[in-house]
């Protein structure tokens, strides 16, 4: 399937993880694909093996969280490529902690990328679009922002704001053409999940909440990235699409 042909799509944190998976994804049905990441390191890796693929790729060093910086990638993108048709905005940051613990810094450290950037990226993107009558922006949000979970107050926080965010953007950006959808996945095993449990405590999460009886693969979302960034989710609008394996069921 070459449902991106001749379009342009930005991913965020496309270093690694469920980001570099939509990268993939999306390269692999016809768009050129510009990475974004903080990463320096891992963005020209994640960039020279879609290439070596023979996919369209390129790269591009970004802080999501950097307003400046946001502005610069997206006026770059579109100078280079003519135009951006599809956002994948998926860069975020987790730990884990008790609320009670939570400093005020490192509490706006996690809304700062995973809401402040994810705002950021959205609106320059859509400003943009707006101008091209068209366009598809995906938010990533989570489980986490359609259910609380202990030890993840300013993650749920941010993740919930996000699933808002969609829903707003939504309302205001469709008459100008641009669908605005959020996918909310559960437990995917990525490097994210890797640095914060270890194995033992995912075989224990997944008999305790997960009725599919696995945690996901990146590739399990990447589908439903490219499902809403194409024409066949073209009536699809507002959606929070949860992949989850049942958790939330
Ligand atoms: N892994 C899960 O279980 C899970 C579940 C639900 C939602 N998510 C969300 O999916 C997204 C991707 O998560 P992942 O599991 O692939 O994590 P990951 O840590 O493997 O990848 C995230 C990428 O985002 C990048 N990033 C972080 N801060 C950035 C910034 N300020 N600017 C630009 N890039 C930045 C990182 O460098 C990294 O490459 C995140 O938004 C995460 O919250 C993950």
């Amino acid at each position: 399937m070459q449902r991106f042909k001749d379009r342009v799509a930005l991913v965020t944190g496309a270093a690694q993880g469920i980001g570099f998976a939509i990268a993939e994804r999306f390269a692999a049905e016809g768009a050129h694909v510009v990475l974004a990441d903080v990463k320096e390191e891992q963005l020209v890796q994640a960039e020279q093996s879609l290439t070596a693929a023979g996919f369209s790729a390129s790269r591009r060093t970004l802080d999501v969280s950097r307003p400046e910086q946001v502005d610069e990638a997206v006026a770059a993108i579109v100078g280079a490529h003519g135009a951006i048709h599809i956002l994948a905005n998926n860069a975020g940051i987790a730990w884990e902690e008790p609320f009670v613990d939570i400093r005020d810094d490192r509490w706006r450290k996690m809304i700062d990328v995973n809401l402040n950037g994810m705002f950021y990226v959205a609106q320059r993107v859509s400003r943009h679009m707006m101008g091209r009558g068209q366009g598809a922006i995906i938010n990533m949000a989570s489980t986490n922002g359609l259910a609380g979970e202990a030890k993840y107050a300013h993650y749920n926080a941010s993740k919930g704001a996000v699933v808002l965010l969609t829903k707003t953007m939504a309302i205001e950006l469709g008459a100008s053409g641009i669908r605005v959808n959020a996918v909310c996945p559960g437990y995917i095993q990525t490097p994210m999940s890797e640095a914060i449990d270890d194995p033992a405590f995912v075989e224990r999460y997944i008999e305790a909440h997960i009725p599919l009886g696995r945690v996901g693969k990146p590739s399990d979302i990447s589908g439903i990235f490219a499902f809403l960034a194409s024409d066949d989710a073209a009536f699809v609008h507002g959606a929070c699409i949860v992949a989850d394996g049942g958790q939330l069921a």
